[in-house]
């Protein structure tokens, strides 16, 4: 594995790659690498001959009470765990490089940003579409990976490239989780032991939420009321919001059909923490899971 920390290497490295009739392969992260982004990488170990790995905590996308100064750093482990994961080029810049002035072009997708975590996070998907928007132009891969587990931003990710005619696949993986169902996040090492207990309450609620509607239940609002009823009475969980919506829009979902998202999130100890469930429901009442 090649890492380079240079937008002129990167970009060299891509380039050499395309001269051979390589395919390409992105999977976008800031690191601190768990199973949920190795799926990314295996998957796209799988469909390309050149698989690119960014890892760039990206400033843009944290508020200014959130936690960038103290998000999980450890670039020494990812690259050994990139390397076995037969990774061939890490990209990792630094903030300078990326940014070296103060941007003055933002890439938003507003009716799709201002919902659910966009609400206690203004300028949250700003951030993340502006920073994709940059790594899709630099890489300009076939094909980019993100985790179903953070399901706003793919439906962001998705309609920008469909809007701006972005020439990417973009391919959705599934949540990897925890044995008890916990959905891998690298802001899971914030939690406490006892707030570890605590915070498979998202994971149940959701499954809950998925018994309902697969037993027939149509009415959005009832299944959201539930789940964020289940959550509120965690011990140590504060719950921001539980909602189900549509996953065109998403705008809540009062009835339930087509393609829809179960999303919740929650304050548990130190970390804020999302889950989400992707169903369609089907005209002759089938459910099925994304
Ligand atoms: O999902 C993430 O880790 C980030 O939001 C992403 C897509 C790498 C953009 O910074």
């Amino acid at each position: 594995m090649r890492q380079v920390q240079t937008i002129a290497d990167l970009r060299s490295a891509v380039q050499a790659a395309r001269q051979r009739g390589q395919s390409v392969g992105l999977v976008p992260t800031m690191g601190y690498l768990h199973a949920g982004h190795l799926a990314l990488v295996d998957a796209a170990r799988r469909d390309n001959e050149l698989v690119v790995v960014s890892i760039f905590v990206n400033p843009l996308q944290f508020g200014p009470r959130e936690d960038f100064a103290r998000y999980p750093r450890d670039l020494a482990r990812d690259a050994a765990l990139l390397q076995e994961h037969e990774v061939d080029l890490l990209f990792a810049p630094s903030v300078e490089e990326m940014y070296p002035r103060p941007l003055a072009t933002f890439v938003e997708v507003p009716d799709l940003s201002q919902t659910l975590c966009g609400r206690s996070r203004p300028g949250h998907f700003r951030g993340v579409a502006t920073v994709v928007s940059k790594l899709f132009h630099l890489v300009q891969p076939d094909r980019a990976y993100f985790g179903q587990k953070d399901g706003q931003q793919l439906a962001v990710i998705q309609r920008m490239v469909s809007d701006l005619n972005i020439p990417v696949e973009v391919v959705a993986v599934p949540t990897v989780r925890e044995p008890d169902g916990l959905a891998m996040s690298s802001r899971n090492i914030y939690l406490s032991a006892d707030d570890r207990r605590h915070a498979t309450v998202l994971y149940r609620a959701l499954q809950h939420a998925k018994a309902l509607i697969t037993d027939g239940e149509r009415d959005g609002r009832r299944v959201a009321a539930e789940v964020a009823q289940r959550v509120a009475a965690e011990p140590g969980v504060r719950l921001d919001y539980a909602e189900v919506v549509d996953w065109e829009t998403l705008q809540p979902a009062d009835v339930l059909q087509g393609r829809v998202m179960v999303a919740v999130a929650a304050y548990v100890g130190q970390a804020r923490l999302i889950d989400n469930l992707q169903l369609t429901v089907h005209a002759d009442g089938r459910v099925t899971e994304h």
